[in-house]
């Protein structure tokens, strides 16, 4: 009694737009139905809204710490209650810092205290909650059988929001995205109803997940298949001495004839990396530094190169490799990794030789002469030999399918304090060598929503991040969350 009492005033002082009262009415709420959460002010508050980006800081009105998919399910019941927006946080490494929401005042579901992780030893397939990081989701793997699964490289990132997002990595080209090794999902709907989700129970829901997860629901366990770990891979690099755009326009469209030509093989990972310091290709084959010798001579050939390293590792140890730091990949709550930046992203089909150079004339002449803090990644992403390019466009939700070739990620931080308002320039005027001469039509590049840039307007955002997709999303949308519980201003809006 005393508690509808309280509701029904607060839904009074709701329906005039109180925020004081929202908040007071979503703790009630959340107590009442024994749901965990951080009390305001307190460590665990300040170390779950700490955001990876610390560009953009939001605060929330309320922090559910889930630990079961009942206390998921009850948040989001009490958010759909209260009119807030709810969002989940997996391993909070949003570069838009949509885990928090994209603006004050959404209610967070904490997730990183749900981290266990199993493998059914006979099938093979993984259980994983979804508050894991990647570095553990590959830890219990590899610990139980050597197995694995695709997913990129750095160990704090969340499995939820990378896989629900695509997910690439140094398997990539291999085994494909991590998204095309979901299998399954429980997730608790807008409607707080809890739905196991997989290509024959609720279709339509595993497809929106595939790509689009964030728009959908909260992912509380996912099913992985995966793959027997390769006992041996070989970590490789290879010095690029790109002086000019000239040169990075016929290096890099050597590498461009090479992968179309079906001449870079299946087990081979590789991306270019530069840097104000350096420009290097970086690699991860999969198998003996013998059989990557044989397997890169023809590139080596064809850009006049030779390699700087080479060096074989086990599974663990080449990930371990890529954390560039105490090589400690196992990593669970608490966390503490931020930075401060600004990053963009591209994905593209095969570029013209006058786009490389554009781009390659931007790098040397305004990358390479300014003293910031910047890279760019070229990723080896797609053509005839990759696995992620195989899987059809209209599969999952995630669309960089077919004739894609190129992943770009552009990324500029500072060491400390805030970042310098001239930096978004710098990026999006690189970027702009890209549009302003790969043209095409809308199914020739987008943007990866894994690497989320949140200067673009929601209209925009939409359409580069899903492309040919868009409008089933937006269908999938309207029939599951017509009221935008789960919301955040880069968000798949609902069909009208
Ligand atoms: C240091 C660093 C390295 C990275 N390396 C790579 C890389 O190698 N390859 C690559 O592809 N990407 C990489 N990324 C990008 C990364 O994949 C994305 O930022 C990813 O979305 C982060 O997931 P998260 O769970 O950590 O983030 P969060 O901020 O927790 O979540 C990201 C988004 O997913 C949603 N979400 C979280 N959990 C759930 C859930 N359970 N159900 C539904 N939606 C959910 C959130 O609401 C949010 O919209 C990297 C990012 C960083 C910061
Ligand atoms: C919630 O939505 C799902 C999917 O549309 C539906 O199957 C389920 O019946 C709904 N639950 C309730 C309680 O309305
Ligand atoms: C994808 O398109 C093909 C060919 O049009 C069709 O047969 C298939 O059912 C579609 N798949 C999905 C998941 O929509």
């Amino acid at each position: 009694m005393r508690l509808q009492l309280a509701l029904s005033v607060t839904s009074a002082a709701l329906a005039a737009g109180n925020p004081l009262a929202k908040r007071a009415a979503i703790d009630d709420c959340l107590k009442a139905a024994n749901v965990p959460v951080d009390t305001k002010g307190s460590t665990d508050w300040n170390n779950d809204i700490r955001a990876f980006n610390q560009r953009l800081q939001y605060t929330p009105v309320a922090i559910a710490v889930a630990r079961t998919t009942e206390h998921v399910a009850a948040a989001v019941s009490c958010a759909a209650k209260v009119g807030v927006k709810v969002n989940p946080k997996s391993g909070g490494h949003s570069y838009a810092s949509f885990g928090l929401g994209g603006e004050n005042g959404h209610l967070i579901v904490q997730l990183d205290r749900m981290s266990k992780v199993t493998v059914d030893s006979s099938t093979k397939i993984a259980t994983v909650e979804a508050g894991s990081r990647l570095g553990h989701v590959a830890t219990v793997l590899y610990n139980n059988g050597k197995r694995a699964f695709s997913h990129g490289t750095c160990p704090g990132v969340g499995v939820a929001g990378h896989s629900l997002h695509g997910g690439f990595g140094f398997s990539s080209h291999t085994h494909g995205l991590a998204v095309d090794w979901i299998v399954g999902a429980t997730v608790v709907l807008a409607n707080s109803t809890v739905v196991e989700a997989s290509e024959t129970v609720n279709p339509d829901i595993f497809w929106a997940l595939k790509g689009s997860g964030s728009n959908f629901g909260i992912v509380t366990h996912f099913k992985f298949k995966t793959f027997e770990a390769p006992s041996q891979v070989t970590k490789f690099d290879i010095n690029l001495n790109w002086g000019s755009g000239q040169q990075i326009a016929s290096g890099w469209q050597a590498m461009q004839e090479w992968v179309l030509a079906g001449s870079m093989p299946k087990e081979m990972n590789m991306r270019v990396f530069g840097s104000g310091s350096q420009t290097q290709i970086q690699g991860l084959y999969h198998g003996s530094s013998n059989n990557l010798r044989t397997a890169i001579q023809p590139l080596l050939s064809k850009i006049g190169g030779s390699l700087a390293s080479a060096q074989q590792y086990d599974w663990m140890g080449a990930f371990s490799y890529y954390t560039y730091g105490n090589g400690n990949v196992d990593l669970t709550h608490p966390y503490s990794q931020t930075e401060t930046f600004y990053s963009k992203s591209m994905v593209t089909t095969a570029l013209s030789s006058n786009t490389m150079k554009a781009v390659g004339d931007y790098w040397i002449n305004q990358a390479k002469r300014n003293s910031r803090n910047w890279f760019i990644i070229i990723d080896f992403y797609g053509g005839k030999n990759s696995a992620i390019t195989k899987v059809p466009t209209n599969a999952t939700s995630y669309p960089y399918r077919d004739q894609y070739v190129w992943l770009f990620e552009l990324y500029d931080r500072v060491n400390s304090g805030s970042y310098p308002s001239n930096g978004f320039s710098f990026l999006d005027g690189w970027v702009k060598s890209f549009t302003d001469n790969h043209r095409g039509t809308n199914d020739e590049w987008g943007m990866y929503i894994n690497y989320a840039d949140p200067t673009m307007s929601r209209t925009e955002a939409q359409n580069v991040y899903f492309r040919k997709n868009l409008p089933k999303l937006q269908q999938l949308k309207a029939q599951y969350d017509p009221t935008e519980l789960f919301y955040y201003p880069q968000a798949v809006s609902p069909a009208t």
